[in-house]
């Protein structure tokens, strides 16, 4: 089916793997290195961060907003290491299996600090509520 282009070929395949690799910030405590750590969070959270419906057609599960126009503006840097390290975030609600924190948890504490920094450094955008493909 592949073959006769009724489904998409792999993204490996579409991958020109003689391009550089994409340029890797110095690890450290700082906004930059963190937008490097978010790149997998933005397959849930969106492009911008700012929490989008996502999942299989007709199964969409709703990710929240990353960015200070979302709950996270009042969060303390404490808060939001509880958050990824227990999955019980500030109002006492656990995070479903949906939100990977199990693995993102696991992160360093310099990590975690870029990570937020990054995110407190973004805009402060509205969430979508559209889906992206309507
Ligand atoms: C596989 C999808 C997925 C990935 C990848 C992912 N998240 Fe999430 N995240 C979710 C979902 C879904 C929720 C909502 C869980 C719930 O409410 O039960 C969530 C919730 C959160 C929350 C809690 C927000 C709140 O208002 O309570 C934070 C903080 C968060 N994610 C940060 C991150 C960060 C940082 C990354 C990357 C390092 C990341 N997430 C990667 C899906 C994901």
């Amino acid at each position: 089916m592949m073959g006769a282009g009724m489904i998409p070929p792999f993204a490996v395949d579409e991958i020109d793997h003689t391009s550089p690799p994409p340029n890797r910030p110095e690890p450290g405590v700082t906004a930059a290195y963190g937008e490097y750590l978010t790149h997998t969070c933005k397959e849930c959270h969106g492009d911008q961060l700012n929490g989008i419906p996502f999942g299989p057609p007709g199964q969409e599960v709703p990710s929240p907003n990353l960015t200070p126009g979302g709950r996270l503006a009042s969060w303390s840097e404490q808060d939001f290491f509880t958050t990824l390290r227990t999955g019980v975030n500030p109002y006492g609600e656990s995070l479903s299996d949906d939100m990977p924190w199990k693995y993102y948890g696991q992160m360093s504490d310099d990590e975690l600090k870029a990570v937020w920094l990054y995110l407190q450094s973004l805009l402060p955008l509205d969430r979508v509520v559209r889906l992206p493909y309507i």
